[in-house]
């Protein structure tokens, strides 16, 4: 591709001089050494798999926004409703919280639901592994809320991370913001090792308010992960596309049929991708077999029930100090803990 930058020159309309006669690269796409790893290493696998963390490019998170609207899914609906039922009762005699730090930038309606409520904050700060999203997490809002010191951090959150120095200095004045059952996508040993480094992070006697799914109901559940629209299908199917782009793969799509499946045993819901049929797809320069029936699994959605919750929140060093549950079908929960000295 020629790229002829014309820059105008006074008084010369009719021959602009040719400033800048420039033939850039090809930008090359800049691949996730991790996600390569991931990838090969789990269609090798029997079953195969794929960590859910890779779902959620630009694509696949636009993809999870639309499903936040899907009728069947009730997870945001539901924990917005709790948050702005709470957010006025959250300080009381729990105390000011000085600074918001949002695991992972969320939609920034629930925040702006905190953020109006906490007239003492001096600084929001979300935490994610995408520069885009944090932009956008705090273009809108520093707009709204002049008073707040909008201090993104890049980072991922599932290692530890450094706060910006005030936050660190007042600890007891953080309160960590985990919406979204996002911990859901944990398995129960990797939860707790979550949250034991978010309080580390977060430092003595700060706070974590966090929302947990808590519905064992199939009826709820499969139609919320297997819309009648396909939305969720698309967003699973993103991750076959997206090895193509990033890894030249040559899946073929419509060779995969979305599959949402409950555990009742682990409490969770699992995301599939089912081979419609015997096939081989190739990845790297390398081939992997493909049965007919035979599922890549892509996501885990535990649903952990308050008792299951709180022995987890215990074991990472948690004190629940308040909690409100979804008087409905859901039983969707946000706790506010506090972390032990
Ligand atoms: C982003 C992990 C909270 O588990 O409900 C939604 C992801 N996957 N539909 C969830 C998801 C399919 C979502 N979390």
């Amino acid at each position: 591709m020629k790229t002829d930058i014309q820059w105008a020159n006074a008084g010369q309309a009719s021959e602009p001089s040719l400033r800048y006669n420039v033939t850039p690269l090809t930008p090359a796409l800049r691949v996730d050494p991790q996600f390569e790893a991931d990838v090969l290493e789990g269609l090798d696998d029997d079953p195969k798999h794929i960590p859910s963390i890779w779902l959620y490019d630009r694509l696949g998170s636009e993809w999870f926004e639309e499903i936040t609207a899907v009728a069947e899914y009730y997870p945001t609906r539901t924990e917005t409703r709790l948050l702005a039922g709470l957010a006025g009762e959250l300080e009381g005699e729990s105390g000011a919280v000085r600074s918001l730090i949002e695991i992972g930038s969320g939609s920034s309606r629930k925040t702006r639901l905190l953020l109006a409520a906490m007239p003492e904050l001096a600084r929001y700060v979300p935490v994610d592994i995408s520069a885009d999203f944090l932009h956008d997490a705090v273009a809108g809002l520093a707009r709204d809320f002049p008073q707040v010191r909008m201090q993104p951090v890049v980072a991922d959150f599932t290692a530890p991370f450094a706060l910006p120095a005030e936050a660190a200095a007042d600890p007891a004045g953080n309160l960590g913001f985990f919406p979204g059952s996002t911990i859901g996508n944990f398995t129960p040993d990797a939860a707790v090792a979550l949250m034991s480094q978010l309080g580390r992070t977060l430092g003595p006697r700060s706070r974590l308010l966090i929302g947990v799914d808590t519905t064992q109901d199939p009826a709820l559940l499969i139609p919320a992960y297997d819309d009648a629209a396909g939305v969720t299908a698309e967003f699973n199917l993103n991750l076959l596309d997206r090895i193509n782009r990033e890894l030249g793969g040559d899946f073929d799509r419509r060779d995969f049929r979305h599959l949402a499946r409950h555990d009742p045993r682990q409490g969770r819901v699992e995301m599939h991708l089912v081979s419609q049929r015997a096939h081989e797809v190739h990845v790297r320069g390398r081939a992997f077999a493909f049965a007919e029936g035979e599922t890549i699994h892509t996501e885990n959605c535990y649903k952990y029930t308050p008792s299951q919750f709180l022995h987890m929140a215990h074991a990472a060093h948690w004190r629940c100090e308040r909690s409100w549950q979804d008087g409905g079908r859901t039983g969707f929960t946000v706790y506010l803990l506090r972390r032990e000295a």
